[in-house]
């Protein structure tokens, strides 16, 4: 190979980071199945909550992130993070190439396809890698697994126990705020 292609190649980091990034309000067994084989793939994986919302959250982004470092004890390469503003941006500063989200169903394809072109056109050299979520959590959401959970239904297996725990004792605050 000439030493002019050597130079135009673009070379593979030798530490590939990723950053899934994301709102888990809260986080569901769906998106820790995501984390689990997305920190199998790549060197290190940040796993970042979106901080400037429009929609409300049930949890603060502090909250969101205690939970999340809760689950996620036990992964040497995968750290939590918040971030403000554009997600390529937050890559950028983590010198990320790689930037991790999930799919359930055909229905995520359109949002995802989207974004993920969109991002590529903000920054051309952060590749979107899609992994296909696990069938047994094809169906979970952060927002159903909240209405469910508030109407009384049972969420066990579909969110870590902590949560759990944690969406329990907020829905028992908020009726007594309410009562
Ligand atoms: O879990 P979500 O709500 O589907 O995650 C959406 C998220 C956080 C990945 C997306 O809203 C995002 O990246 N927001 C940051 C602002 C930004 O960069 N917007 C342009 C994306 S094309």
């Amino acid at each position: 190979m000439s030493q002019e292609s050597e130079t135009r190649l673009p070379r593979k980091p030798r530490r590939v980071v990723a950053i899934y990034p994301g709102s888990f309000d809260p986080i569901t067994n769906g998106h820790l199945d995501l984390i689990q084989r997305g920190s199998l793939l790549f060197d290190r994986l940040i796993v970042s909550v979106l901080g400037n919302e429009t929609k409300q959250p049930l949890f603060s982004v502090e909250e969101r992130m205690e939970m999340l470092r809760e689950v996620l004890d036990g992964y040497p390469n995968v750290e939590v993070h918040s971030f403000q503003g554009l997600v390529v941006d937050h890559a950028a500063a983590h010198s990320a190439t790689v930037l991790l989200r999930g799919i359930r169903a055909i229905s995520d394809y359109e949002y995802e396809l989207q974004m993920a072109l969109m991002n590529r056109r903000l920054r051309p050299g952060l590749e979107t890698v899609f992994l296909l979520s696990n069938e047994a959590y094809s169906f979970i959401s952060s927002r159903l697994v909240k209405e469910v959970f508030a109407l009384g239904g049972n969420i066990s297996g579909l969110v870590p126990p902590a949560v759990e725990a944690r969406l329990a004792r907020r829905v028992a605050t908020s009726r007594q705020k309410g009562a």
